[in-house]
């Protein structure tokens, strides 16, 4: 595959990934990132160009999307760009909750608007990849900004293949639900009361997330094949999903697996 990638959140974790493997494969990237820093960092090690963005801004965006037409069509767009605030829904700031809200959502929503007409006008086959998370299905607490909006992501993204079809765009579109990842999504504070629960997190991460490389090669295998569902670790989300599937089927009342119990 060459043509044009494009990848928010590039400057660390999974985006960056996506950026190597993008780049390895022939690719020209364009790579957005509100940390200017260490987005140029991945943008000399993988020959892109680093366009510094804060995806909460439309005019960002818009200007993203002109900077990457410039180099041609765009053949991929990642709307990858996601943060993680934790602690109990009601003690989380109104301002964590707003931002999570403007990037997770927005976001990704300022990412459409800039891109989708301009990859409709280009009348050639490309495609959107949303990031959403395992989380995106299966609702955790201590971190209800996160699930809330990953399963905003998960909604927005099935509404948006619909429109894409109805108007016959040839613009396809894939859901990818990551499950851990070495990355830095917990790099915030932990908030009130979930500090435990953080730290379990982040040993989770070290211990069982897969590298980012391993990941985007998994991702780029599902786009190869056309995929709308990217769930590269299966084994991360399908027992959950049956059983909560099955917890809304029969009306029961959800289970968490952090009780006072057994944390
Ligand atoms: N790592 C995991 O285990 C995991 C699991 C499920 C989903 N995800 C999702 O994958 C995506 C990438 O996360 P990651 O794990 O690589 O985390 P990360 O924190 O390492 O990388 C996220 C990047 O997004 C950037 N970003 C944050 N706010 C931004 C903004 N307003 N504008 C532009 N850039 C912004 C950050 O600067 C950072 O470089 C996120 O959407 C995340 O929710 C990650």
């Amino acid at each position: 595959m060459s043509g044009v990638a494009v990848i928010t959140g590039a400057a660390s974790g999974i985006g960056a990934g996506l950026a190597r493997k993008a780049a390895a494969r022939g690719m020209s990237v364009v790579l957005a990132d509100r940390d200017a820093e260490r987005l140029a960092v991945v943008a000399a090690e993988t020959g892109g160009i680093a366009v510094p963005t804060d995806v909460t801004d439309p005019d960002a965006l818009e200007a993203l999307a002109h900077e990457a037409f410039a180099q041609g069509p765009v053949d991929l767009l990642f709307n990858n760009a996601g943060v993680l605030t934790t602690g109990n829904s009601w003690e989380i700031p109104a301002d964590k909750w707003r931002q999570s809200v403007e990037v997770n959502v927005l976001g990704v929503v300022n990412g459409l608007r800039a891109f989708v007409p301009r990859m409709i006008a280009a009348d050639r086959p490309c495609r959107i990849v949303n990031t959403a998370s395992v989380g995106g299905f299966l609702p955790s607490p201590l971190m209800a900004p996160y699930s809330a909006t990953k399963f905003a992501v998960v909604a927005l993204t099935e509404s948006l293949a619909g429109e894409l079809a109805t108007v016959r765009s040839k613009v396809a579109v894939s859901l990818l639900a990551p499950g851990p990842v070495k990355s830095e999504i917990f790099r915030e504070e932990a908030g009130a009361n979930a500090e435990q629960f953080v730290g379990t997190m982040r040993d989770m991460l070290e211990q069982h997330g897969v590298t980012p490389d391993e990941f985007a090669e998994r991702v780029f295998a599902a786009i190869d094949s056309g995929e709308y569902w990217i769930v590269p670790q299966p084994e991360a989300l399908d027992e959950g999903l049956r059983a909560r599937n099955e917890t809304i089927a029969t009306r029961a009342t959800p289970q968490f697996y952090m009780t006072d119990e057994d944390s």
